[in-house]
Parts: structure tokens; C-alpha cells; sequence
């Protein structure tokens, strides 16, 4: 995420409730330190580019945040100013914040708010990358995090199913979007509407309806997400059922049954069950092998989701 902003791939980063609030009078109305840290880790040595009300909402022995290039957005010559002198850079745009991003020495470019910021940065497309913090939260706010087109796409989450839980108690997933720039940009006037809404506005009808709709997509991934975790564990115990227990059951008794049948000098009979027996052994091997298989690729997505290629949200 470095050079050209044409070319660069930038990133967004926001922690937000699972009802979309990312902000309240100025704040962040829960308290989750490990979004915190996480958020630090993901933007260290980075450009940042938040607008001045996100600035603000900073305590001040955090400001400008350490060790990454503060890009703020202000129309205010007197903020800028402000902002100059505790060693933020202002700028008077979000692509004149971009533009400064990418000639900058930092290597990555990330987006961190606030809801004006990045209604902006996903209406204009100017972000290919959204990782979210998303926090099983009822708190209300005045601050929403904007609606992702239809080109966006969860790429990853973490954990695959359920639940982080915080020191605190708080539950959260972390989830990566990506934007597909090869779809074409079907997003519908009522969302761009959502997205162009002043944040102190009255909320409209449609970005309830919206709110909704990307409410029930969340849900149905999440019961997706449970529904394969269940259909998973269903198939193990099934395989351990049938590798471990039936199947050897079964071949136990068929070879009793042949070598009784061979001593009794019945030796086509007996034959024939010894052969039975073998095919009861080869289905517990390939069981035991098919099980051993799905344990790994369960490994496999854990680790996977344990390290988020893009982690990120912003604290
Ligand atoms: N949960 C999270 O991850 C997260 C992350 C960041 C922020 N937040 C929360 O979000 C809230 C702040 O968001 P917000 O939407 O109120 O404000 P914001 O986006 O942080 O800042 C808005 C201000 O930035 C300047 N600005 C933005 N776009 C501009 C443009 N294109 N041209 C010129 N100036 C521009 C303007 O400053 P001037 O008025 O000075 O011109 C504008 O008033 C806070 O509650 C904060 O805690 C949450």
C-alpha cells in the first residue's frame, strides 16, 4: 500500500458495533482494549488519514498517535494551524491526504475514520481494503460506519466461527472485506444516499432499511458459519463412529465367523467371510483416514484466521 493512490491499495480500518455505531458525542461508547492494541499493531509505521473530528476524539498525550504520519482533514485554517503545531499534518482534503500518504515514506496508507471520512473513501471507491472490528455491542451512537457496496466481499474472520472474547467480556470478530474492482458498481441511489448523509442528520428511512439488510446479511453468514461447523463435527463423529467402532466390530466378527467356518471344513464359506472381513477393515482404514484429514484442514483454517493478512480497527 505505498506509491500512487490511483494505483495504491488503501486501507480502512473501524471497530464498530454489530448494528453499524462507530462513535458517540465524540468517542467510541464501548471499551476494548485488545481492538486497541490491535489497531496499533496494524497501523504502526503507516500513514494515517482520519478527519479532524477523529483527530479530536484522540486524548491529547496521543496525539499526534506515535509512530505513524498524522494526516488530518480540516477546512478550518484555525485547526489546521492547531493541528500543525502538535505535529499533525492538515490537509484540506481527503485526496490531498492521500496524495500526501503515498509520497510519503510510510509504507502503507490506512483510512481511520471517522464516519464522514469513510462514507467518503467508500462512495468515491477510494479503498480496496475494510478491516473491521466487529463488536457484539448494544450501544447506540451518533456515528455509523459507512454501508459497503455490493462490490465489496468478506474475504476473512476472525475466528472462522463465533466469538474473541475480550478481558472484558466483550465478544468481537475481526473481519476482512476486500472491493472487487472487476464488478461493475451496482450500488443503489438509496445507499448512496446512506453514505452521502450528513452524521448529524435524523436518520433516514433508508438507511434503516439498509441497517436492516446488512443486519440479516451478518446474521445469515453468521448461521452459515455455525451451520458448517455443525455439518463438520457431525462428519467426525460419524467417521470415528463407524472407523473406530462398527467397522472394526464388524470385522472382528466376520473373521471369527470365517475362521469357525474354515475349521468346521466349510472352507468356501469360511473364505468368503475372511474375504468380507477385509472390506470391513479397508472402510475403518479410510475412515480413520478421511477423519484424520478433516482434523487437518480444521488446523489449517484455524491457524489461517488466527493470522489476518490485513488486521486492523481503529481505537
Ligand atoms: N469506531 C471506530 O473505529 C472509529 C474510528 C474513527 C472515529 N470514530 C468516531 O467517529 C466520530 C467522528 O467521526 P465524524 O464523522 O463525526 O467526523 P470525522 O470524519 O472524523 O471528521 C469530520 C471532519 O473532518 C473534516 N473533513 C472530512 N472530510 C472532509 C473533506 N472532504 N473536506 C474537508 N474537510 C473534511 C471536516 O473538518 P472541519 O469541520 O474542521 O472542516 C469534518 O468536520 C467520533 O465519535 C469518533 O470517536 C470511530
Amino acid at each position: 500500500m505505498s506509491g500512487n493512490p490511483d494505483t495504491a491499495e488503501i486501507g480502512m480500518i473501524w471497530a464498530q458495533t454489530h448494528t453499524g455505531v462507530i462513535g458517540d458525542a465524540g468517542a467510541m461508547p464501548w471499551h476494548l482494549p485488545e481492538d486497541m492494541a490491535h489497531f496499533t499493531a496494524t497501523t504502526r509505521g503507516a500513514a494515517v488519514v482520519m478527519g479532524r473530528r477523529t483527530w479530536e476524539s484522540f486524548p491529547a498525550k496521543y496525539r499526534p498517535l506515535p509512530g505513524r504520519q498524522n494526516i488530518v482533514i480540516t477546512s478550518d485554517q484555525h485547526a489546521a494551524e492547531q493541528i500543525r503545531e502538535l505535529g499533525g499534518h492538515p490537509v484540506a482534503s481527503l485526496d490531498e491526504g492521500l496524495e500526501v500518504a503515498s509520497g510519503s515514506a510510510a509504507e502503507k496508507i490506512w483510512i481511520i475514520g471517522g464516519g464522514q471520512v469513510y462514507a467518503e473513501a467508500v462512495q468515491r471507491g477510494l479503498a480496496d481494503l475494510a478491516v473491521i472490528t466487529v463488536i457484539k455491542s448494544s450501544a447506540s451512537g451518533d456515528t455509523s460506519a459507512p454501508a459497503l457496496t455490493e462490490d465489496w466481499e468478506l474475504t476473512q474472520r476472525d475466528p472462522a466461527a463465533g466469538t474473541h472474547q475480550g478481558a472484558n467480556g466483550l465478544e468481537y470478530r475481526i473481519e476482512t472485506h476486500r472491493r472487487n474492482r472487476g464488478l461493475t458498481e451496482t450500488t443503489s441511489p438509496s445507499r448512496h444516499a446512506v453514505l452521502n448523509a450528513d452524521q448529524g442528520a435524523a436518520r433516514s428511512a433508508d438507511q434503516g432499511a439498509d441497517r436492516k439488510a446488512d443486519e440479516g446479511a451478518d446474521r445469515s453468514a453468521d448461521q452459515r458459519q455455525d451451520q458448517a461447523a455443525q455439518a463438520t463435527s457431525t462428519n467426525l463423529m460419524m467417521l470415528g463412529l463407524g472407523g473406530y467402532l462398527i467397522l472394526p466390530f464388524l470385522a472382528l466378527f466376520t473373521v471369527t465367523l470365517g475362521f469357525v467356518l474354515v475349521l468346521n471344513d466349510r472352507i468356501l464359506p469360511g473364505l468368503a467371510f475372511l474375504f468380507v472381513a477385509q472390506i470391513w477393515v479397508a472402510g475403518g482404514l479410510w475412515a480413520h483416514l478421511k477423519r484424520r484429514r478433516l482434523l487437518q484442514e480444521i488446523k489449517e483454517a484455524r491457524g489461517a484466521s488466527a493470522t489476518p493478512e490485513a488486521p486492523g480497527a481503529a481505537g
